[in-house]
């Protein structure tokens, strides 16, 4: 029995390819996660087929540079250049709330949102880590509790800003040598813990209101801050299970926080490895996983489970005692996930690294097209997805290969749209534009 009705589709790119060693298979792009024309040509290609969306991560700290393409391109200029060379996939840029300040952000996404014509898409993130406190004149990161305090004040106040002018409030009136109606634009005002903003915003409401509002941490605090202002949520879940319990409860704390379940798409990250049977598949996958430099992924590992490298001995069990998830102050969902992943499947850190190195947490998997494609409707038929975030292990490869055989599989099957019905973001993921706060209420005509 099919589902039959189509899911969203973001396609993750990350430069070379999600597993972290496909930049050192013969014919990747070691350098693609500088290369502008590649991001277009992706997009470009995520669009022939419909995709909601195309997305970029982002950190604001170097780290591992000597070991995998390191650097990258700020994703809000790299995805205004995408939105020159596309008409309607939607754009999601990562920015952080802990390291931005509410103001220019918020103008940088509605410049984006203008550009695009109404594509623009902001995933919100804490950044967990000291390494980018101290990019900002911090000795140490604020506690994770905190960090999402600050996310919500600076929502908040992003919100306001956008609606800061109303939509009608630009008259450009020759005649009367009116530019704008001031009536209509207004001061914020705002003053809370974290930010003092008068506003209004120096650009006009954008073609969605604002940006689709994206979040992808998946904490207790992670999952109530997406309850409250999220109208997508990527997340890593590692087993079916797993995806229909993050699911379930996302969609009662959406609930229980006043807003319709519905209206919120919840996408989990699948890492597909293709082949044209099962055995080639394995055989790509295991090729990638003895390409992974053991040492440098436990160097991370012990960073996000708050170790030093020397007490994760590569061929023993992750040690007996570890910190609890309330001890982590970095990314708190991913450590549960990690500890949980070990202590499951009783790997060594050797094999935990390998686990980890091919998806980072997200469901990895490696099959036929058909595979992929059941797998995608299964999570989807069995509630623990409105749609997924397309992370393929190798690009452009291994998005080249979901197109020409996973697509037209899923195609078949009515789970993904055989044509765009909308231009902006909200309109693809079935979300009203949202009224600004400020417009003046229309008062009736007089009936004579
Ligand atoms: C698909 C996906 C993409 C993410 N991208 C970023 C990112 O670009 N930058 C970042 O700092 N965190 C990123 N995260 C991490 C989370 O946004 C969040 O910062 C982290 O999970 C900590 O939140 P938590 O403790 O609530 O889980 C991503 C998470 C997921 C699932």
């Amino acid at each position: 029995m099919t589902l039959g009705r189509p899911l969203h589709f973001n396609l993750f790119n990350n430069g070379s390819g999600h597993h972290e060693a496909a930049w050192r298979l013969p014919g990747s792009h070691p350098r693609a996660n500088l290369d502008i024309g590649y991001f277009e040509r992706l997009a470009q290609l995520a669009e022939s087929v419909m995709f909601d969306s195309v997305f970029l991560a982002d950190h604001v700290s170097l780290e591992n540079t000597a070991r995998r393409p390191s650097g990258r391109i700020d994703p809000l200029t790299m995805l205004t250049a995408v939105a020159r060379t596309t008409t309607r996939i939607g754009l999601i840029a990562t920015a952080s709330t802990s390291y931005n300040d509410p103001y220019n952000l918020a103008r940088r996404f509605a410049s984006l949102d203008l550009i695009s014509g109404g594509r623009a898409g902001w995933n919100i993130v804490t950044t967990p880590g000291d390494a980018s406190a101290q990019n900002f004149g911090l000795a140490a990161q604020p506690s994770h509790h905190e960090r999402y305090q600050r996310a919500d004040e600076f929502v908040a106040v992003a919100e306001k800003l956008w609606d800061s002018w109303e939509d009608d409030a630009i008259r450009a009136d020759r005649d009367a040598g009116v530019w704008a109606d001031e009536s209509k634009i207004h001061t914020i005002d705002h003053r809370g813990r974290f930010f003092s903003v008068r506003g209004p915003l120096n650009i006009p409401r954008s073609p969605q209101g604002h940006p689709v509002l994206v979040q992808a941490g998946s904490s207790e605090d992670g999952k109530d801050f997406a309850a409250r202002h999220a109208e997508a949520v990527f997340t890593a879940q590692h087993t079916l299970a797993d995806g229909l319990a993050f699911y379930a409860d996302l969609k009662r704390r959406i609930k229980l926080a006043g807003r319709d379940p519905d209206s919120v798409k919840i996408l989990p990250g699948i890492v597909p490895v293709i082949g044209s049977t099962e055995a080639e598949a394995r055989e790509l996958d295991a090729e990638l996983d003895r390409l992974i430099l053991a040492e440098s992924g436990r160097d991370r590992l012990a960073r996000q489970l708050g170790l030093e490298p020397a007490q994760l001995p590569l061929d023993q069990p992750l040690p007996d005692r570890l910190p609890t998830e309330d001890e982590i102050e970095g990314d708190k969902s991913r450590f549960t996930l990690i500890v949980e992943l070990a202590r499951r499947e009783k790997l060594t850190v050797r094999q935990l690294v390998g686990r980890l190195g091919s998806g980072r947490g997200h469901r990895t998997f490696a099959g036929t097209p058909e595979q992929v494609a059941d797998l995608i409707e299964e999570w989807a038929r069995e509630g623990a997805a409105d749609g997924f975030n397309v992370m393929p292990a190798t690009l452009p490869s291994g998005f080249e290969l979901f197109v020409e055989h996973v697509v037209p599989l899923l195609r078949s099957r009515g789970l993904i749209r055989t044509e765009y019905s909308g231009v902006t973001l909200r309109e693809h993921y079935g979300l009203p534009r949202p009224p600004g706060r400020y417009a003046t209420p229309r008062v009736a005509p007089a009936v004579d």
